[in-house]
């Protein structure tokens, strides 16, 4: 039986399954990941960027690479993928869906149970008070109103803890799931690249360039994140 077969099966008889994504499931999008060839880290230095020292010490360097991913971000949209995850939810195949991702596309296409374990680009806030802001006063270079500091987003970058709500979420979900499909992740980053472990469930992994850390799971797929999940849609739809 193929791997894809064997993951419809396991999607089939699953009560509980929880989707946790990277970057590489918006690159079929236009949206550039990180630690790809193509990704933001391959050009731009993550310590100069997207650290708080980066928006302490030098702000319109990290002014300028927040509103330029903000603005690539604004010409692109989530694909079929997104939408079949969607699609899924509704149909009560899937629970929950934790991401990394700020992009909101899981959100856009229909999802309403995600976790944003490294928050959201769309949102904004005063690095200094917290009190939250709009993007175009960020993408204005505005100041706060209230007390003058830096705008941000709400991203999480690179030493700051995650969201504490979302990231007990998705660890209650995947430790008492089923199933947990992981997808277009490099599964670099701690604490996320900890979380497949943590699941009582089978672990499926669905990514582009297959990881070298990434011998837990019980199921590899290389692939890209929207014909892999196209082909899981259109088998699900068959009784096989
Ligand atoms: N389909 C499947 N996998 C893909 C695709 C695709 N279309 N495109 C890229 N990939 C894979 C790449 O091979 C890579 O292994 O997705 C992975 C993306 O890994 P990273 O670029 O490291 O992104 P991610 O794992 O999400 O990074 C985690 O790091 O920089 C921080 O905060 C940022 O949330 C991000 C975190």
């Amino acid at each position: 039986m193929s791997q894809i077969q064997t993951v419809v099966e396991w999607i089939r008889s699953s009560k509980k399954t929880i989707v946790l994504t990277g970057a590489g499931m918006s690159t079929e999008s236009g949206v550039p990941d990180f630690r790809s060839a193509s990704g933001w880290w391959t050009k731009t230095d993550p310590q100069q960027v997207a650290t708080v020292d980066a928006i302490e010490s030098n702000y319109p360097l990290f002014h300028e690479f927040y509103s330029m991913r903000i603005n690539l971000l604004d010409k692109c949209s989530p694909h079929e993928g997104h939408y079949i995850l969607a699609n899924w939810e509704k149909r009560g195949i899937l629970q929950h869906i934790a991401t990394q991702n700020v992009d909101g596309f899981h959100s856009k296409a229909g999802n309403t149970q995600v976790e944003e374990l490294h928050g959201s680009i769309y949102t904004f806030r005063c690095h200094s008070c917290g009190r939250s802001a709009s993007k175009e006063a960020f993408l204005a270079k505005e100041h706060c109103a209230h007390c003058q500091g830096n705008l941000r987003p709400n991203v999480v970058l690179f030493g700051e803890m995650l969201p504490e709500r979302a990231w007990h979420n998705a660890l209650l979900n995947i430790q008492s799931a089923d199933l947990v499909i992981v997808i277009g992740t490099s599964l670099e980053v701690y604490p996320v690249n900890q979380l497949p472990k943590m699941t009582k469930g089978k672990k499926v992994y669905i990514n582009k360039e297959i990881a070298h850390h990434s011998t837990y799971f019980d199921c590899i797929i290389e692939g890209r994140a929207k014909e892999v999940l196209i082909n899981l849609q259109e088998r699900l739809e068959k009784n096989y």
